[in-house]
């Protein structure tokens, strides 16, 4: 596929190969991709012959060779310019940011997807965020155990909490930054957008996840309770987003399927414009089934806020008139399924 820079619509029948090509894309990026699937999952099966992606990017001064591929079954690895280099390179070069079909009930399920969402977001503006993580999931881990084994060696669990405290502040740290740049980019949307005010969410004091002093007293409090229930229940691998519609003064959850799918996009935009104003360019936006639940309205406005937005962005639907109000602004292509395999043909 060949983009001209225009916003990209992939339309086709159910089962045609959209999604994949999104996925495809998001690959391009640190993790696991839009579907959050294992690298080792990937390949078509059952064929399960692994997988590759390879890219060209042009940016205004640049371009990338970008490839990413599954090798010894299990590890992925990313080349850039023919050079092996760590995935978090990619997000020194460009970001991107996606939504799916699955992400509808992000705010009516658990808080992990939220958190999840969150911490997808952070890492464009912190590219350290994710490796903090890593590191304060291997110290929960420890921790986990000892409390599963009702070990209680006192000495052990200070050594552990202190350096938990150090990195889980610098999580909500990053967290909150990232969470204040999107709450001041609102402004950048058409006013008839919905609008969301978004915070970080907590069962306990907020300030105390920011302090390292505070977070290594609450550890410290928390080990007898935690120990009967054999895991961490505070800290913050817990923290939750919570989002409220400003235009009806409710909380996110309580909102209509469209309304909620509406301030989810909202917060791409914002979240869009923030990285625009943290690092000047736009992200890449892979967006799949995007126009699903929202009426004529909201889709139309959506498209002028894509087109406003500049950025190189991919959308999906089942039919091309999903994208009748782009005009000609958009490279339209069609993906069509012949005997299993995809073909994907430009259609402007
Ligand atoms: N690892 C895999 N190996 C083989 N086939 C796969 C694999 N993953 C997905 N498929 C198949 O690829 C086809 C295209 O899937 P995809 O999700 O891209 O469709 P789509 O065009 O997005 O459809 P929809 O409109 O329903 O969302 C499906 O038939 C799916 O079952
Ligand atoms: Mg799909």
């Amino acid at each position: 596929m060949t983009m001209s820079g225009r916003p990209v619509a992939i339309f086709g029948k159910n089962g045609a190969g959209k999604t994949n090509i999104l996925e495809a894309i998001s690959l391009l990026a640190p993790g696991r991709g839009l579907r959050n699937a294992k690298s080792n999952e990937i390949a078509r099966k059952p064929e399960n012959l692994g997988w590759k992606v390879r890219a060209l990017l042009k940016t205004t001064s640049q371009t990338y060779e970008i490839e990413t591929f599954l090798e010894d079954s299990n590890s992925r690895y990313v080349r850039i310019d023919e050079k092996i280099q760590p995935q978090i390179e990619l997000s020194k070069i460009y970001q991107m940011l996606w939504l799916s079909p699955s992400m509808d009930r992000l705010w009516t399920e658990g808080a992990e997807g939220r958190r999840k969402f969150l911490d997808r977001m952070t890492l464009n503006f912190v590219p350290q965020h994710g490796a903090l993580s890593i590191k304060y999931q291997k110290l929960l881990r420890q921790r986990n155990r000892l409390l599963k084994d009702q070990v209680y060696d006192k000495n052990w669990y200070e050594a552990l909490e202190e350096q938990m405290a150090i990195y889980g502040a610098g999580l909500n740290k990053n967290r909150l930054l990232t969470i204040e740049k999107i709450g001041k980019s609102f402004r950048n949307l058409n006013q008839a957008f919905p609008k969301a005010s978004i915070a970080l969410a907590n069962n306990q004091d907020l300030d105390s996840t920011i302090n390292v002093d505070d977070l290594v007293i609450a550890y410290r409090n928390n080990r007898q309770k935690e120990m009967a229930a054999g895991r961490t229940i505070l800290g913050p691998h817990r923290i939750d987003m919570s989002a409220f519609y400003i235009d009806k003064n409710i909380p996110v959850s309580d909102c209509s399927t469209g309304e909620q799918k509406a301030i989810l996009i909202s917060i791409i935009l914002a979240n869009a414009w923030a990285l625009i104003e943290h690092n000047g360019s736009p992200p890449i936006l892979l967006l799949d089934e995007v126009t699903a639940h929202l009426d004529d309205d909201r889709r139309q406005k959506l498209h002028d806020e894509i087109l406003h937005l500049n950025s190189q962005v991919f959308m999906t639907g089942t039919d091309q008139d999903l994208f009748a109000s782009f005009g000609d602004l958009v490279d339209k292509f069609e993906v069509t399924e012949i005997n299993n395999l995809s073909e994907i043909a430009l259609k402007n």
